[in-house]
């Protein structure tokens, strides 16, 4: 599995075959890697509604022909647009012929595209046997803990380490001690100026302190697992 890096939250998980494309945040995000236009996708995942991870979720959906899964009331407005949704809740797993997604708790706000308030989340993700924890936009809660040992060893986690609208990388690193991956890639830093922070400091305490390896990836760059 290839995961690439998009920029802010936006990550693409590929295996050549399936293209798994999560919180994609692109018309406007000035760190984006690529284009709406010319991002692939087979199926798009949503953490939130925020206007920051739900992006152009609508129109890539249209163009892919992409199911979109989110949580029940932001999928229930997409599905108003005529995509086709996948609409769990927390603590429910959507099969899908190449693995699975399970939705977990974070801690945050969002509310729907138009709106509404609405509940964010977390995304464990089965890609072909790799498991990948998207952490979404959350604060530290000991129940990250909880989420990530309930199957599968985490493969990869993607953790915000910006702070002001999530933890800040020091938090984040207890984190990362929380869901034990095997690596670590920082997300939603540097896009915005309250939220850049320091991510090679972050590798470093992250590699001081728990036993995983932190990935600081550029935007568009690839990193196979
Ligand atoms: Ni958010
Ligand atoms: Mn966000």
């Amino acid at each position: 599995m290839e995961l690439r890096y998009l920029g802010h939250s936006a990550v693409l998980l590929s295996d050549g075959e399936t293209d798994v494309l999560i919180d994609p945040f692109l018309s406007g995000n000035p760190k984006a890697a690529i284009s709406a236009e010319e991002v692939p996708a087979d199926v798009i995942l949503l953490t939130h509604g925020h206007g920051d991870h739900f992006g152009d979720t609508v129109e890539i959906a249209k163009r892919t022909g992409a199911p979109v899964l989110a949580i029940k009331e932001v999928a229930d407005e997409i599905a108003a647009e005529g995509v086709e949704v996948f609409d769990p809740n927390l603590g429910g797993t959507v099969m899908f012929e190449w693995g699975r997604v399970k939705l977990v708790p974070a801690w945050h706000t969002s509310t729907t595209p138009k709106g509404t308030p609405s509940t964010p989340a977390g995304l464990v993700i089965d890609f072909r046997g790799t498991i990948v924890y998207h952490l979404g936009d959350t604060c530290l809660f000991s129940d990250l803990k909880l989420a990530a040992s309930r199957g599968n060893p985490i493969d990869i986690a993607l953790v915000p380490i910006g702070g002001h609208y999530t933890m800040d990388r020091f938090d984040a690193v207890t984190a990362v001690e929380f869901v034990a991956p095997k690596f670590v890639v920082p997300v939603h830093y540097d896009t915005f100026p309250p939220i850049e922070t320091d991510a090679q400091g972050f590798k470093r305490d992250v590699e001081t302190e728990t036993s995983a390896k932190c990935l600081v990836l550029a935007p568009g760059e690839n990193h196979s697992l």
